[in-house]
């Protein structure tokens, strides 16, 4: 008979699809971003990124509470400082936001695991991820304020610190501080392969983070390139990475691909700003299905071979997989 092979025979229901599904995602794989920000009582929407809110420390704590009561294992901390200038100082001060913001978390929350974004970017008075110097970011001055910075947020309880400036040599960096400081037991989560996109223009608007003048380019990779991401993410491995990302997610698939084939670490991807502005904004003029095309895309990210997801989308999806 005519076809012998006929794949729709394991598509015919429901229930023989779930049996042979290939890619599946739970809550466990997500990673929630959250904006702190100073003063008392505020939640300030964030208008290109429908459902998320630059929070005070009160405000941040019950976010945290919503996270960790739908299983969501872990948070990742953006600080919006209230004084920003050339040398990042509200980064590395004890009493930061994201310090702050740490204490609380851990206080009330304490199986809620804490990750910090490491950058120069939102306390910069310039919006660039380190020291400028002759306009451009001088790489070995910027690590030593990446290596302060990552110490205060271990000091104040973070789980894991995730690097995120592209300065090179960072990951060494940061692994001696924190192994000088005792604290041999604290991962690094290194945003590996990080690329100059325009998908982190809704964060900007988030974190007040854009730069004043010029572009990243110089520090974070250039869309075009595949195999100098092996190159980064084989650098930051051999520097002490415990777990290498790959951003933003979505345009970069064939890269979370090859890194998941070449190294035996956990991968992780950040699927940005820009990609849930769109999706969201699609959703909003009624053109798209928005929690189809969610997990659409969140089981893509999966199924390319990153192991944890970072997304603003965790909370949205975790309903719907906790169901
Ligand atoms: C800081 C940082 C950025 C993002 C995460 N960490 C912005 C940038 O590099 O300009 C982007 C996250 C997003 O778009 O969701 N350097």
């Amino acid at each position: 008979m005519f076809p012998v092979h006929r794949c729709r025979r394991l598509r015919s229901n429901k229930t023989i699809r779930r049996m042979i599904r290939e890619t599946i995602i739970s809550p466990d794989c997500f990673i929630y971003p959250l904006f702190i920000t100073y003063g008392k009582g505020i939640k300030r929407p964030i208008p290109s990124m429908p459902g998320c809110y630059q929070e005070s420390i009160d405000q941040i704590l019950k976010s945290a509470k919503e996270v960790y009561e739908l299983d969501i294992p872990a948070v990742l901390l953006f600080g919006i400082p209230e004084h920003k200038d050339e040398y990042g100082s509200s980064a590395y001060k004890e009493d930061g936001v994201v310090q702050n913001a740490i204490k609380a978390i851990k206080d009330n929350i304490p199986e809620l695991y804490v990750i910090t974004d490491v950058c120069m970017c939102e306390y910069m008075s310039h919006g660039h991820c380190g020291i400028v110097e002759r306009g451009t970011v001088n790489n070995d001055r910027t690590l030593e304020l990446l290596s302060k910075t990552a110490i205060s947020h271990i000091k104040a309880g973070s789980d894991m610190v995730a690097p995120s400036d592209m300065m090179d040599g960072r990951v060494k960096i940061l692994r001696n501080s924190l192994d000088s400081e005792g604290y041999t037991e604290v991962p690094i989560m290194s945003y590996a392969a990080k690329y100059a996109s325009a998908f982190y223009g809704p964060f900007r608007e988030a974190a007040e983070s854009a730069p004043k003048f010029g572009d990243r380019r110089s520090y974070q990779m250039d869309p075009a390139n595949r195999r100098e991401a092996l190159k980064e993410v084989a650098l930051d491995i051999e520097e002490g990475a415990d777990i290498v990302m790959v951003k933003p997610a979505l345009s970069y698939l064939d890269i979370i691909s090859d890194i998941r084939s070449n190294f035996n670490i956990p991968v992780a991807a950040y699927n940005v700003s820009g990609e849930y502005a769109m999706i969201k904004a699609a959703a909003q003029l009624g053109w798209i299905d928005e929690t189809m095309a969610m997990m659409e895309i969140l089981i893509s990210i999966k199924r390319a071979g990153a192991d944890l997801i970072l997304t603003y989308f965790a909370k949205d999806a975790s309903i719907i997989l906790n169901s």
